[in-house]
C-alpha cells in the first residue's frame, strides 16, 4: 500500500521510519518532509494550506492512506476534506480536533463530564481578566484559547506578570484573541499519555516525559520540547486505570454525544498529584519529541495498527512493546526558541555509525544539492534505546558530540528525574 505522511518534523521522520519497516507499506510520500524522510520516502513540497492541491496529488498518485502528523491541518479540517473525497485518513476530524484547537472547548467538556482538571475561568476582555487576577493567589496560569505552538501559556508569579500576559494575548501575540483562560496552578509531575483510536475502540499507546523548558534544570522559556524519555517513571496499573476511567472514557463519550468520533492518536498532557491524574491539555496527534521515543519501543507492525484503525478493527490487534527504555535529546539551533539562523550546513551525518537501537530523526533539516542544511529551531533528534536511561543519555550525548555541529545546543540533563 502507498501511504502519504503530512508534516516535516522529528515526529514525521519517526512515523516514516516505523512505517518503512511494515510489511503492509510499499511506498511512502512525505508532504513536505525533511532531509531525513528524504532518505527513505519521496518528499513532495506542497503547501499544507492548500487542501485541493494535496487532494489532487493523493488521487493522482493512488495514495491509499494519509497520516496527518501536526495539529494545524487537523484543526483546520484536512481530515474531513480528504475523507469527503473518499481518501482514507488516520487523524481526527475538525470537531474532534477542537480538543486541541480550543482550550475552552476542552474545559467545557471537562466541566460537563466531571473530568479532573485545574479550576478555571474564561474571560472575554482584558479588564475582566485583570479584575479576577486582583483577587487571585499566585502562581496562576494564563492561556490563549487557540493553537499557539506550545507558547501561549504563561505561568505568572504576581499581578504585574499576569497583566502583561493578559495584554499580550489580547494584543494578538498568538493571533486574534476573543477570550483567554485563567487557571489554577497545579503542582505535581507531568506525564504525556497516549491512546490510539479507530473511532469505535481505543488502546493505550505508551507514556513519555517531555522536557519543555529550554535550559537545564527546567529553566527558561517553553519550547516545543527539548527531549523526552519513555516510559514515564509514573506509569503504573492503578494510575493507568484512573486515567482511562476519569479522563479518556468520558472524553470519548462526550465526542459521541456531539455525534462525532475520534480516529487517530489522542495525547493527554497530565499533571499527576499523589497518583491522581489531572488533565492539563489535549493534543490530537502524537507528541514531538515523545513520538521519537515511543515508536522505537513498538514491537508490533506499525502499518498493521494504522490499517486496523482505518478499518475500525483495532480490537483485533494486540499492541506489543519492547521492555527497553528510550531517551531522546533534541539538538536545536542556537537562539531557539527565539531568534536563530537557518541554512547552516550539517556535515558528518553520513559518518555516524548507528547500531539498531540508535536513531537520528531529522526535524528542521533540508537538502540542497545533496548537502544537508538546518531549517528550523529543533534540528535533529538523537534517540537511544537500551535497558538503562543513563546509558541512553550518555550515548546520545556521545553521538551529538561526534556530529560536532557547532551551531547547535542541547540539554545535557534530559531524564534528570530518572537518572542519578
Ligand atoms: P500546555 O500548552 O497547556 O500544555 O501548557 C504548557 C505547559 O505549561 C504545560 O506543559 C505545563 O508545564 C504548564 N501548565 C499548563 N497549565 C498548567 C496548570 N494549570 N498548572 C501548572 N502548570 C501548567
Ligand atoms: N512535546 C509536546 C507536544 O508535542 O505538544
Amino acid at each position: 500500500m502507498k501511504v502519504g505522511i503530512i508534516g516535516s518534523g522529528g515526529r514525521e521522520h519517526a512515523l516514516c521510519v516505523s512505517l518503512k519497516k511494515s510489511e503492509k507499506i510499499s511506498k511512502i510520500y512525505c508532504i513536505p518532509g525533511n532531509a531525513g524522510t528524504n532518505l527513505i520516502a519521496e518528499n513532495i513540497d506542497l503547501n499544507l494550506n492548500d487542501f485541493e492541491i494535496i487532494k489532487n496529488f493523493i488521487v493522482k498518485n493512488n495514495i491509499e492512506l494519509v497520516i496527518i502528523g501536526p495539529e494545524k491541518p487537523l484543526v483546520e479540517g484536512l481530515a474531513d476534506y480528504l475523507e469527503n473525497e473518499n481518501i482514507n485518513v488516520f487523524g481526527p476530524n475538525k470537531i474532534a480536533s477542537q480538543l486541541e484547537g480550543s482550550k475552552t472547548f476542552t474545559k467545557k467538556l471537562c466541566e460537563k463530564y466531571n473530568i479532573p482538571t485545574a479550576k478555571f475561568g474564561i474571560f472575554h476582555n482584558p479588564s475582566n481578566g485583570i479584575d479576577f487576577i486582583k483577587k487571585s493567589k499566585f502562581p496562576i496560569v494564563i492561556k490563549a484559547d487557540g493553537l499557539a505552538a506550545g507558547k501561549g501559556v504563561y505561568i505568572c508569579e504576581n499581578e504585574d506578570q499576569s497583566i502583561q500576559a493578559i495584554n499580550e494575548i489580547f494584543g494578538g501575540k498568538f493571533g486574534e484573541a476573543k477570550k483567554i483562560l485563567i487557571e489554577e496552578f497545579l503542582k505535581g509531575e507531568e506525564m504525556s499519555f497516549f491512546v490510539i483510536s479507530d473511532g469505535k475502540n481505543y488502546k493505550s499507546f505508551g507514556t513519555a516525559q517531555d522536557h519543555k523548558r529550554v535550559f537545564e534544570g527546567d529553566k527558561g522559556k517553553n519550547t516545543g520540547g527539548m527531549g523526552a524519555y519513555s516510559p514515564s517513571r509514573m506509569e503504573n496499573k492503578e494510575l493507568d486505570k484512573k486515567i482511562l476511567e476519569k479522563i479518556i472514557n468520558p472524553t470519548l463519550k462526550g465526542l459521541k454525544e456531539l455525534k462525532t468520533e475520534f480516529k487517530g492518536f489522542l495525547y493527554a498532557g497530565l499533571m499527576v498529584i499523589n497518583n491522581e491524574p489531572y488533565l492539563i491539555e489535549y493534543n490530537v496527534r502524537m507528541g514531538d519529541p515523545e513520538c521519537q521515543t515511543i515508536l522505537p519501543r513498538l514491537k508490533t507492525d506499525f502499518g498493521k495498527i494504522i490499517l486496523a484503525c482505518i478499518n475500525k478493527k483495532l480490537e483485533t490487534i494486540n499492541i506489543e512493546w519492547f521492555d527497553q527504555k528510550s531517551l531522546c535529546i533534541v539538538l536545536c539551533s542556537k537562539g531557539y526558541p527565539e531568534k536563530y539562523e537557518n541554512n547552516i550546513e550539517i556535515k558528518n551525518l553520513d559518518e555516524m555509525n548507528l547500531d539498531k537501537n540508535e536513531f537520528i530523526f531529522h526535524a528542521g533539516t533540508k537538502n540542497i544539492d545533496k548537502k544537508i542544511y538546518s531549517n528550523g529551531g529543533r534540528v535533529l533528534n538523537f534517540v537511544v534505546k537500551s535497558e538503562s536511561f543513563k546509558k541512553n543519555r550518555v550515548r546520545a550525548i556521545e553521538l551529538i558530540n561526534k556530529l560536532s555541529w557547532n551551531y547547535g545546543f542541547f540539554r545535557k540533563d534530559i531524564g534528570f528525574k530518572v537518572i542519578d
